[in-house]
């Protein structure tokens, strides 16, 4: 019911404000701060790049914990516990489920680039309804709930940039901001994910535009190092395209929240190849291949749907 969501978004916004607190006093201690030499984190290595931190650990633990003794029955699926095997054989399915990653960007994290943030969403019928990313070091906190508009720091309603915003054209991304991460999968075959995004990146920068025409002349291109805050950038109108192959649940779900109560389009298609005639409706979470569109107008929050 609504009043039902209504206190599932509260307790999530409550949850992304002390776990957001939590990552700023480990990054303080990472800084040297506050604490002792001592007290500096380990990082352990699932493989050259793909790190963990103890604070990782930590704050998927303090979030596991307060969702299963306040919902008992929902389902929780966290990026840590996952990667120990706890949920292995989760599926996202009908069951009202938590998804999230306690500290995507962990590599930024981890070299102090202030990118990286506490993701949090909750999923019902497969559909993401709420989206919490608190991003401490940029003082940012995005937040939305299905039908009650997308907001930065609960107050500025998304998109930020909408004046208005004219909708994409097609096949020709020129004047845009793109992104696109690097992930995790490095292995340098010429048919591999890696080589894609590099291609990608080229497309959409190339003087002449791009392979084939398409493409080509983008304002700027970027890669910021946390996918949930691309989605949330793409939200905000401050990137127009974001792209990645090789994402999980946990980094995206809470983007696509947001993403989607902005007005925004998520997809999975591939840019600007086939964006223009992906199927809009039928993202899944669970794809591995994303591509976000910022809204092209105001925001729904400020048209009258917020409150309805
Ligand atoms: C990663 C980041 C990165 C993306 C990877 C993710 P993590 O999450 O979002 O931008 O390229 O696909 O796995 O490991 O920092 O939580």
């Amino acid at each position: 019911s609504k009043e039902e969501l209504d206190e599932i978004y509260a307790f999530a916004v409550q949850l992304g404000k002390d776990a957001g607190e939590m990552l700023m006093d480990a990054a303080k201690v990472r800084m040297g701060d506050v604490g002792t030499q001592e007290q500096k984190e380990h990082v352990q290595k699932e493989n050259a790049v793909d790190l963990v931190t103890e604070t990782d650990e930590n704050i998927e633990a303090f979030i596991k914990k307060q969702i299963t003794t306040k919902y008992p029955s929902h389902k929780f699926v966290g990026e840590e516990s996952y990667s120990k095997g706890a949920s292995r054989h989760y599926l996202i399915d009908d069951t009202p489920t938590w998804c999230v990653d306690p500290l995507d960007g962990t590599v930024n994290y981890i070299h102090l680039f202030p990118m990286f943030c506490v993701s949090i969403s909750f999923i019902h019928a497969s559909k993401p309804l709420i989206g919490v990313i608190n991003a401490p070091f940029l003082n940012q906190f995005f937040s939305s709930c299905a039908d009650r508009g997308a907001f930065l720091n609960e107050t500025q309603p998304l998109p930020l940039l909408h004046n208005p915003i004219p909708p994409l054209p097609a096949n020709a991304p020129s004047s845009c901001v793109f992104s696109c991460e690097w992930g995790k999968d490095r292995r340098d075959t010429p048919d591999g994910n890696m080589h894609r995004k590099i291609e990608s990146f080229v497309n959409m920068a190339a003087e002449v535009g791009g392979r084939d025409g398409r493409g080509g002349m983008v304002h700027g291109v970027r890669s910021l190092g946390s996918a949930t805050l691309d989605l949330a950038y793409v939200a905000m109108g401050a990137f127009d395209i974001w792209w990645e192959g090789g994402c999980w649940e946990w980094d995206v779900a809470a983007g696509i929240a947001i993403l989607q109560e902005a007005g925004g389009l998520i997809t999975t298609a591939n840019p600007p190849e086939d964006y223009a005639r992906a199927p809009i409706e039928d993202v899944r979470l669970g794809s591995r291949l994303y591509l976000a569109i910022r809204p092209a107008g105001p925001s729904p929050a400020e048209t009258g749907r917020e409150g309805q």
